[in-house]
């Protein structure tokens, strides 16, 4: 079984997305019991005894909880998968001793199984367990692997990046009440629109500017939309929010 330290929000969403009893543990007790109630799993006191019954723990506490945790594991665990964020490999590794350990960095949309997750690329990592974590988080999405110096960078673009169309979509929203389009038609016609757009998009292997010129006929209303994000600062926005996420 696979064993989870913390069950919060990211831990959640990988459970439910392996869709299989998972071992976990929190901090807060009741945080853990009701994951293992959600996946028929089990919950369990300590971060020792996790380790000892799962055949690999995934680090899904905090970053700021890397050593005190390595200590409650106190080296025994079979394998270690760290998704914490801004947390290098190498600072898992000193913590976790001669554990095997491998770094993947997830999305929530792991909840259901399109969630892309990064890989950092590791000359020196155990292969059965490097095998193991990239079947696993395979189940629930495609896994990219990177050299480690880009996982930053590319947290901004999928790790981050939920919360980015969940506010685009709470706008697009907003201006179509604004423009009298209900509530509940507004988000139905924008996640709509949302999900197809990405499978065109991932169906025209990612070539934005013919999906755009599609729709853009000239002078036309699409082309007057663009034009006006364009001069809000669409692109300034997304690349600012890249620096803000990369800068430490
Ligand atoms: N959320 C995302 O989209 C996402 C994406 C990629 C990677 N990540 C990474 O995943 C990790 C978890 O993120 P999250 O958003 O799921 O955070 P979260 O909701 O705060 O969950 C973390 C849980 O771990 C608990 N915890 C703290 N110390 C612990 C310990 N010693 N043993 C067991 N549990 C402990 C925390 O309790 P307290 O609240 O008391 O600290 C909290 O309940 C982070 O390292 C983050 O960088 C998150």
């Amino acid at each position: 079984m696979i064993g989870l330290v913390g069950s919060g929000n990211m831990a959640r969403a990988l459970a439910l997305g392996w869709g299989e009893p998972v071992l976990c543990t929190d901090v807060f007790p009741d945080r853990a019991e009701a994951l293992a109630a959600e996946t028929g799993g089990k919950a369990l006191a300590g971060n020792g005894e996790l380790a000892d019954r799962a055949d690999l723990i995934v680090l899904a506490h905090k970053p700021a909880q890397l050593e005190e945790v390595a200590e409650q594991v106190g080296g025994r665990a079979r394998g270690v998968v760290s998704i914490l964020g801004a947390t290098p490999l190498a600072d898992v590794k000193a913590a976790y001793g001669a554990t095997p350990v491998v770094r993947i960095m997830p999305s929530v949309p792991v909840e259901v199984r399109e969630g892309v997750s990064c890989h950092a690329r590791d000359a020196d990592a155990d292969p059965e367990l490097e095998r193991r974590a990239l079947e696993l988080f395979g189940r629930v999405g495609p896994v990219v692997t990177l050299d480690e110096g880009q996982i930053d960078a590319a947290m901004g673009l999928m790790s981050c990046a939920p919360a980015y169309w969940a506010l685009v979509v709470e706008a697009q929203v907003d201006a179509g009440i604004r423009a009298g389009v209900p509530a509940d038609i507004a988000a139905q016609l924008v996640v709509g629109t949302m999900a197809g757009t990405a499978k065109l998009i991932r169906d025209r292997e990612h070539d934005t500017l013919k999906v755009k010129r599609q729709v853009m006929s000239p002078g036309g209303s699409t082309a007057r939309g663009v034009a006006a994000l364009e001069a809000a600062g669409v692109r300034t926005a997304f690349d600012d929010a890249m620096q803000a996420v990369v800068a430490r």
